[in-house]
């Protein structure tokens, strides 16, 4: 199962083949597989807070959101981008939280997926996705593939590390990211902050081991209610900024209509 996906050791980077219930490497460094199905590959050396990414909370929030369909035109785009530009398929998702948009390519596009996250409990949820893609907890700063093992990686509101995915992705091999757009959740961040300044949001510089296939902005609207509001708060970076004293911004508020603007990114790797 694991031989075709080209995992390599965090440690010395040599091939992991599997043994059993782990995986291990020609120097004997070696990986158990937790109960829940996801591999450990973030090494302490790798690790620089005890628990680094997102936290158990946000996750959560995460997943009830994306779980009502809101979200589905990301989704979409993702896919259709895969379907159009992709030549193989085996899909290194970096920074893929508890395994919304991973488990979409790999159902809708039929991709060999890896969902790679450095938060144990992304992982951890994740298992209960899918079971036929590999969940590990890594750094995207030192990806646990082989060089050139992967023909495409997506990054979807997460980051873009231009000289691991050039080193992972084969000749002609494809990195699809989405980010925001300077109009995502206009309407949360009024409800936030006293002034919302317009930042000219792009994603960053490719370099040179990339040619630009596309860059696309699209924008929908959706309307979240009840719960769906605070779950959105949540797993927002925007929960963590709201002034103390400043009280619930949904205050009489079960309902909200707001706008999606997300900026999708094809590069190719030359
Ligand atoms: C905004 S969330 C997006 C998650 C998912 N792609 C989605 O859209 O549902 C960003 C994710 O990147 C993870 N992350 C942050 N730093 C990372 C790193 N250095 N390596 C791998 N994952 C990282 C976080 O734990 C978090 O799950």
């Amino acid at each position: 199962m694991y031989k075709e996906i080209g995992l390599c050791c965090p440690i010395c980077r040599l091939p992991l083949t599997q043994d059993n219930r782990r995986l291990v490497c020609r120097k004997n460094h070696s990986f158990d597989f937790a109960r829940q199905g996801y591999i450990n590959l973030l090494p302490v050396q790798n690790k620089h807070s005890l628990a680094p990414g997102d936290t158990a909370a946000m996750l959560h929030a995460r997943r009830s959101f994306l779980d009502s369909g809101l979200y589905l035109p990301v989704s979409n785009a993702l896919c259709e981008r895969i379907t159009k530009y992709a030549r193989g398929n085996i899909l290194a998702d970096i920074g893929c939280g508890e395994g919304y948009y991973t488990a979409q390519t790999e159902k809708n596009c039929g991709c060999r997926c890896i969902g790679i996250d450095i938060a144990k409990e992304a992982a951890k949820m994740a298992c209960a996705r899918s079971k036929s893609i590999v969940w590990a907890v890594a750094t995207a700063s030192k990806l646990p593939f082989e060089d050139g093992s992967a023909d495409i990686v997506t990054a979807v509101f997460s980051l873009f590390m231009n000289d691991e995915y050039a080193r992972i992705l084969r000749s002609g091999g494809i990195v699809i990211e989405i980010t925001a757009g300077n109009d995502h959740l206009r309407e949360l961040k009024e409800l936030i902050y006293d002034e919302v300044f317009v930042q000219n949001k792009q994603p960053s510089p490719c370099g040179s081991q990339f040619a630009a296939v596309e860059q696309t902005e699209e924008t929908f609207r959706f309307t979240a209610e009840g719960e769906l509001l605070q779950d959105l708060l949540l797993m927002t970076p925007h929960a963590h900024r709201i002034k103390s004293g400043r009280g619930d911004p949904f205050e009489g508020k079960d309902r909200l209509s707001l706008t999606a603007d997300i900026i999708i990114r094809v590069l190719r790797k030359k």
